[in-house]
């Protein structure tokens, strides 16, 4: 079992990627950080409180994330998108469980060293915060950090050329790509690149026999809706937070380029990722600090995605 403390802004695809975790034979969720962006991180920790409690495992704990980015600037959430709580669901307030603050995450780095992985699905906010007070620690502690952000000379998904979790906190965003040593980034030129068409989620749901089982279509059917009105004539949609927990588990499901990344910190180009990928010799590239995911294969996404949703 691998140890994966999460990041995340539940949110629907954070919320299924959660539900993958919870699934999936082979990850060790130790604890959630949840935090706005997608929503608010009342609204991003209800959800998390609503997953963990139909899955029966409120003994993960839930952390105190950020309410907004570094520079203190109010944030927007996106309730057309991801629902007022969760897709069509208005989780009730009754289902939210204890929080603990902050400081518990950098705790259960120290208890895990050596043996933990952090995967950040929403704003950067949170982990650039950790990198700022115990950076050395952390690259010391944390075998590797996954995270879901960025557009690389592709469209962006909130400004043309910047993908939310980057633009959300740039700054953040950029703390996190010049300090984590090893780091791999999944942005949206995979994430897109898998886009899950209805009849697989439909398949999914008339198979499962989990307690998720009841959620999973009409979450996704608001998500498809809300994906149509942005991507006009998109076929399904993809998800973008589950990338990264599966290849976590699953070697062969990503193909990488080795590429420092940097990330545009204001103005009209504020979240964009950069990488220099002009052609590098073998020996340059394995100097460069991170990994960025440059292919998927799409079968075994798939293939993945309808084995571990429909688990018991
Ligand atoms: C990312 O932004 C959020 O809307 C999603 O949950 C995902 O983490 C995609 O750009
Ligand atoms: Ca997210």
């Amino acid at each position: 079992e691998i140890n994966v403390l999460l990041f995340m802004d539940p949110g629907i695809d954070d919320a299924l990627a959660l539900m993958y975790a919870l699934l999936h034979p082979n990850i060790n969720v130790v604890g959630i950080v949840s935090g706005y962006g997608n929503v608010s991180k009342e609204d991003a920790t209800l959800n998390t409180s609503y997953v963990l409690t139909l899955a029966n495992r409120k003994d993960i704990p839930i952390i105190e994330g950020a309410k907004g980015p570094i520079t203190g600037e109010i944030s927007v959430f996106y309730p057309e998108i991801h629902g007022e709580t969760l897709g069509p669901i208005n989780v009730p307030p009754s289902f939210a469980l204890p929080v603990e603050p902050f400081s518990k995450s950098f705790e259960l780095i120290e208890t895990y060293k050596g043996n933990i992985t952090v995967i950040a699905t929403g704003r950067l906010t949170e982990l650039a915060m950790l990198f700022v007070l115990h950076g050395d620690v952390l690259n010391e502690y944390v075998n590797e950090f996954f995270i879901m952000g960025g557009a690389f000379m592709v469209p962006g998904n909130v400004t043309p050329v910047a993908e939310a979790n980057f633009h959300g906190d740039s700054i953040a965003a950029n703390v996190v790509m010049e300090r984590a040593e090893k780091v791999r980034v999944y942005p949206l030129n995979v994430t897109h690149k898998v886009i899950v068409k209805p009849e697989t989620i439909q398949k999914i749901s008339s198979t499962s026999q989990n307690p998720f089982q009841p959620l999973i279509l009409p979450i996704y059917t608001y998500y498809f809706e809300a994906y149509k009105k942005q991507w006009p004539g998109i076929q399904g949609t993809p998800i973008h937070d589950i990338v990264p927990l599966m290849a976590l588990v699953n070697d062969e499901l990503i193909q990488y380029v080795q590429r420092k990344v940097s990330v545009e910190l204001s103005g009209e180009a504020k979240g964009e990722s950069i990488a220099d990928f002009r052609p590098k010799t073998l020996v340059e590239e394995q100097k460069e600090p991170s990994y960025i995911a440059w292919g998927i294969n799409e079968q075994a996404f798939l293939k993945e995605l309808t084995t571990i949703l429909i688990r018991p």
